[in-house]
C-alpha cells in the first residue's frame, strides 16, 4: 500500500494527525519533566560499588536518587545538589560538564555553579540558588545528607 492510500485509509483526521504531529506545541515552551517539590530531610546513602552508581566512577558522571543529583565534578569531588529546579520546580536539574562543571536545567536554561548559586537568570525572573548537600566518603559508601 502506497503512503498516501495508508493515509487515504486512515481518514483525514488520523492522516493530519500523523502527518503533522506538532499542530499544538513543538514550541521552546514545550518541556519534559515534572513540577515536584524539592526533597526534605534527605540523608542517604549510595553503594559506591553498585550497578547504580557505576556512573560515578568517572570525573563528570552523575546520578540522580530522591530527586537529588549526586555528582563526581571534573576533580574527582562528590557534590550533590536538589534535582528540583528553583526556577519552576521541575525536576530536571543535572550536572554537565561545561565551565568546570556547574548544574544546569534545561527546561529554561538555568545554571547553576556548584554551590547552587545560579549563574544565569531566566525569562527576568530573579535568579535563585538551588539547595545542594553535604557529601560524605566512608570507604565506597557516600552519604548525602543536608
Ligand atoms: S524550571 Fe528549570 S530553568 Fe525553568
Amino acid at each position: 500500500m502506497e503512503r498516501k492510500e495508508f493515509l487515504k485509509s486512515l481518514g483525514a483526521g488520523a492522516a493530519f494527525a500523523l502527518t503533522f504531529p506538532c499542530v499544538h506545541g513543538c514550541s521552546k515552551d514545550d518541556v519534559t519533566g515534572t513540577i515536584v517539590e524539592e526533597p526534605t530531610g534527605v540523608d542517604f546513602t549510595i553503594d559506591l560499588t553498585s550497578a547504580e552508581a557505576n556512573n560515578l566512577s568517572t570525573n563528570g558522571g552523575f546520578i540522580l536518587q530522591n530527586l537529588v543529583v549526586i555528582a563526581k565534578n571534573l576533580q574527582g569531588e562528590f557534590v550533590a545538589a536538589s534535582q528540583v529546579c528553583s526556577h519552576e520546580s521541575y525536576d530536571q536539574v543535572r550536572f554537565v560538564n561545561q565551565d568546570g562543571g556547574i548544574f544546569y536545567c534545561d527546561v529554561h536554561g538555568s545554571r547553576f555553579d556548584q554551590d547552587g548559586i545560579p549563574l544565569n537568570q531566566v525569562d527576568s525572573n530573579p535568579a535563585k540558588a538551588i539547595k545542594v548537600y553535604n557529601t560524605e566518603l566512608d570507604g565506597t559508601t557516600l552519604r548525602i545528607f543536608e
